[in-house]
């Protein structure tokens, strides 16, 4: 497998999650706010999959050692991005439960990113990883504060 061929489902990964909060976003039964949020994530995700996109470029020719790169475990996390999608589209997800999910999501891309950034030789590529595990980071923090939010909501009512 090239490196090409890797980085292009990596950038399935991050489509997926964009679709995924897009479609969180524009559910009726989540409340505005939390709607707001999973729009502002979903924008990212968009940003991180045209930016994997064009780093794969580069790499047509590009093989890499499969006992480096963990192609088999981006390849897993993209069936289970499709799963959620999949839920999500069939509203079968509620909004905790959509939290609970993209937290368990975002903290399986942190991983990956981190990982697999230590195995790269071409620096750009690595530079690219080390910044998406930072925004992963981010969102993740984000989920946090949502949850937390949605949690004392609950209360409330
Ligand atoms: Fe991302």
């Amino acid at each position: 497998m090239n490196l090409q061929g890797f980085l292009n489902d990596c950038a399935a990964i991050e489509a997926v999650a964009e679709r995924i909060y897009l479609r969180l976003a524009s559910s009726p039964s989540i409340e505005p706010w939390l709607r707001s949020v999973f729009q502002q994530l979903a924008e990212d995700e968009s940003g991180h999959s045209r930016q994997l996109n064009s780093a794969a470029l580069a790499f047509e020719q590009t093989e890499y050692g499969l006992k480096r790169i963990a192609h088999h475990r981006v390849v897993e996390l993209l069936d289970e991005a499709e799963a959620l999608l999949q839920r999500v589209k069939e509203d079968a997800v509620g909004a905790k439960e959509a939290l609970a999910c993209s937290i368990e999501l975002e903290n399986k891309f942190r991983k990956i990113h981190l990982d697999q950034a230590t195995f790269f030789d071409d620096e750009q590529v690595m530079k690219t990883f080390n910044s998406l595990a930072r925004s992963d980071a981010e969102h993740l923090a984000t989920l946090q504060d949502a949850i937390a939010k949605f949690k004392r909501g609950e209360k409330k009512t």
